[in-house]
């Protein structure tokens, strides 16, 4: 396993595998590496001949009040992880290498970008548009693969790589969780054994959205109230949102029918979490 910094490297390096025919599937990361990761790297490697993974804290999708500073960096283990699942480059560039002096330039998928987590993250999904098409144009990948758990940045990934001809294709990959349903997220290791317990909150609104969906419930609105009330049992939630959306374009939904998303953010404590569901009534 090769570990580069420099982006003109790892560009160079694997140019020579693109002109050998070879297939490069990309997973960017912020590190912290857990088995969600895991789950598309193996993805990526069954449909690749050459894996790159990118750990890259990218300081443009954190806001001004945000965990920019403590966010986990647990690096020697995440290239042991890389190391074992077979990744051929990992690439770790420093900030003045993505953002150097002067840079001024940032993509922003309109409209996607304000709604759900962008209301209370402003500028986040920009933060996250600009560094992925960076890391794109570095890597230059076959395919990209991102996790379901962040639907609404797999969408706006989605769109931006369709509205500018992006030559890559992008792979959404289903939510890893654990055994007792939390799903898994970096953030995940600063609950305490308390919150940790609580944030279980999160898969359990789902469920019970599922269930009452199930049985014919169709009125969002109620079924969001329904989700509320599970959610404020717990002395440590606060709810940031919940939403029915429709999954092509964010937009609320009156009535279950056909595709729907269901989201949510939950802050437990002082760490805020999402989840999702995605379904089909038909
Ligand atoms: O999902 C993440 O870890 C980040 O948002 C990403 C896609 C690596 C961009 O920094």
């Amino acid at each position: 396993m090769k570990t580069v910094k420099n982006p003109e490297t790892i560009s160079k390096s694997l140019k020579k595998f693109k002109l050998k025919g070879k297939s490069i599937g990309f997973v960017p990361t912020m590190g912290a590496l857990h088995a969600g990761h895991l789950s598309l790297i193996r993805e990526a490697a069954k449909e690749n001949k050459i894996i790159v993974v990118s750990i890259f804290v990218n300081p443009t999708q954190f806001g001004p009040q945000e965990d920019l500073k403590s966010y986990p960096r647990p690096i020697k283990k995440d290239l042991l992880l890389c190391q074992k699942e077979g990744v051929e480059y990992v690439f770790l560039p420093q900030v003045k290498d993505i953002y150097p002096r002067g840079f001024s330039t940032y993509v922003n998928v309109e409209g996607l970008s304000d709604l759900l987590c962008g209301k209370a993250r402003p500028g986040h999904f920009r933060g996250v548009a600009t560094v992925v098409t960076k890391l794109f144009n570095i890597i230059q990948p076959d395919t990209a693969y991102f996790g379901q758990k962040d639907a609404q940045q797999a969408m706006i990934i989605q769109r931006m790589a369709k509205d500018l001809n992006m030559p890559v294709k992008i792979k959404v990959i289903a939510t890893a969780r654990e055994k007792d349903g939390l799903a898994l997220s970096s953030r995940n290791v600063y609950l305490s054994k308390n919150e940790r317990k609580d944030a279980l909150v999160l898969s359990k609104a789902l469920n019970l959205a599922k269930i009452l969906i199930k049985g014919g419930a169709k009125d969002t609105g109620r079924i969001i109230s329904r989700m509320k009330q599970l959610i404020i049992s717990k002395k440590s939630a606060k709810i940031n949102y919940i939403a029915v959306v429709d999954p092509m374009n964010l937009k609320p939904l009156k009535k279950i029918s056909g595709d729907y998303l269901i989201a949510l953010a939950v802050s437990i404590g002082k760490i805020r979490l999402i989840d999702n569901f995605q379904g089909r009534l038909y």
